[in-house]
């Protein structure tokens, strides 16, 4: 048995995000958002459920009544929220992350006033969280910007999102003043270009190809939506230190991107690598530099993509950096100058790592590779020398309970790795508050929207079909968890 240690207060715990557990996708006042018109963010890729109104000129939901779109109910999370918090204070958590979903607060986007519903949901699950014992660590928009902000405004390409965005951020921050210590902006705004939909809410607008709906993006424009969610991330920075300077807002990323290694020592594939890595650094820099970066202004000069600023937002970039790095890590990646590298909610994928034996089931086949989470870590605070949080780790399996209780073996294993990695960081000398799983309990898939990939302690009874009567029970890694918890990781 390993002895590690960990800090005092760290923050052992697990996440989740509205629109992958809530369901009630349309109850007490809220409005579709982004993820409500997808089955998967990557299964719909660029091509959401929506149609052009020409008469209108707006987008359209546009359902497809041949698909499933299980996050419309999820787990019924918004129901039962109690009875999981439950679940998760019995493993002991410290702490538990999941999103406001924004068009409960403000359905449409644009409103003047919030929904007071919308908010009184939230009352409750933070309150309940309190009164568990659990820190509140909420995400702002969990690929979750209210559709009516893009079918009517072309989404955050258009400027005025950034009002939008600081008007909510604003309610909630007043809200949960002395309740909420951990915030995040943009889940994984470093996806930007690979999920441009429901990332950074980008869609063609106005279209010129209806039937397509993002035939038209171009870098020129998901540079312009990100510049302006950079805005909008400062202006949350600056909403917490005035509202509640107690509290903490951090930026969110999908880092797995930072492990990505080289194919060989070839120094076109070091150098190609660094490359590819500084893409998904880029959002960072940004952010918690406070400055575009030389090696982005020489792109926008070289390429003509420079996005519009207005006066001011390089000062505001300067001035509200923000207060830790918190980020999901699932796998590792291998570069090649002769491949060209994709990406999916995992990470980035570009050749198999002979050195990797291991990996998550077929069909998804995630590489497992704990030392890429130290390399993550190391890298990411010997860069920017911020607090980090691992706020997304974990494993789905295909699992079913016909034989009683689920044995998961196989996720206990991937925990402990990983942990025994973190420690190393630690070690290293890394500043990490906290660690949380994903999807302590059985949700929706966000890549392809299906119930099947389980990343849970807690087992969920619903099916891909749609069928399962939701009923809750305990895996046996339950307990596992609850007494790493128990012993701050000594006992891994
Ligand atoms: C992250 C997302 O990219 O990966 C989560 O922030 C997501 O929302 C997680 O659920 C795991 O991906 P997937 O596709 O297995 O649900």
């Amino acid at each position: 048995m390993q002895k590690n240690k960990f800090p005092k207060d760290f923050l052992w715990g697990g996440a989740v995000a509205a629109n992958q557990c809530e369901g009630a996708w349309l109850e007490d006042g809220k409005l579709p958002n982004v993820t409500d018109v997808l089955v998967g963010i990557i299964r719909s890729g660029n091509n959401p459920s929506i149609k052009w109104n020409e008469e209108k000129q707006i987008w359209e939901m546009n359902l497809d009544p041949e698909k499933q779109y299980l996050s419309h109910d999820g787990i019924d999370f918004y129901h039962r929220f109690k009875e999981d918090l439950t679940l998760m204070s019995e493993m002991g958590f410290k702490a538990f992350r999941t999103s406001i979903s924004w068009a409960r607060i403000f359905p449409r986007g644009d409103e003047e006033e919030p929904n007071e519903k919308g908010l009184q949901f939230y009352d409750q699950m933070i309150d309940t969280m309190i009164d568990l014992g659990m820190e509140p660590v909420i995400t702002l928009s969990h690929y979750e910007t209210p559709l009516a902000l893009i079918a009517e405004y072309g989404g955050w390409t258009n400027r005025k999102l950034i009002g939008f965005f600081e008007k909510y951020v604003r309610t909630v921050l007043t809200r949960y003043k002395g309740k909420v210590k951990y915030w995040l902006t943009f889940n994984e705004i470093n996806n930007a270009f690979k999920i441009p939909f429901a990332a950074a809410g980008v869609v063609s607008f106005p279209p010129t190809n209806p039937d397509e709906p993002m035939a038209d993006v171009d870098e020129k424009m998901i540079y312009q939506a990100c510049h302006h969610m950079f805005v909008a991330n400062s202006l949350a920075v600056k909403a917490c230190r005035e509202i509640d300077p107690e509290a903490h807002m951090g930026v969110m990323c999908s880092f797995s991107h930072i492990a990505t290694y080289p194919e060989n020592s070839d120094p076109e594939n070091v150098v190609g690598t660094h490359l590819f890595k500084r893409k998904h650094y880029f959002y960072t820099d940004v952010m918690c530099r406070g400055h575009y970066p030389k090696y982005i202004l020489n792109e926008w000069e070289s390429k003509e993509i420079a996005p519009v600023m207005e006066q001011g937002d390089e000062e505001t970039l300067a001035k509200y950096t923000n207060d830790y790095i918190a980020f999901s890590y699932y796998r590792s990646s291998v570069y090649s100058k002769n491949v060209e590298m994709k990406s999916d909610t995992g990470g980035a994928i570009g050749l198999s790592n002979p050195y990797l034996k291991e990996s998550s089931p077929e069909p998804w086949k995630w590489p497992i590779d704990p030392v890429g989470f130290r390399l993550v870590c190391d890298e990411l605070y010997d860069r920017y020398e911020l607090p980090l949080f691992p706020v997304e780790n974990g494993i789905g399996l295909k699992e079913d309970e016909t034989d009683g209780m689920i044995e998961d073996p196989a996720r206990e294993k991937y925990l402990r790795m990983h942990l025994e990695e973190m420690a190393k960081a630690i070690e290293d000398g890394c500043e990490i508050l906290g660690y949380l799983w994903w999807g302590p309990i059985d949700i929706v898939s966000a890549g392809t929207g299906e119930m099947k990939k389980r990343y849970g302690f807690i087992y969920v009874d619903r099916f891909n079909d749609g069928t399962g009567d939701l009923h809750r029970s305990k895996k046996k890694s339950f307990e596992y968890y609850k007494r790493i918890i128990e012993t701050n990781g000594e006992e891994i």
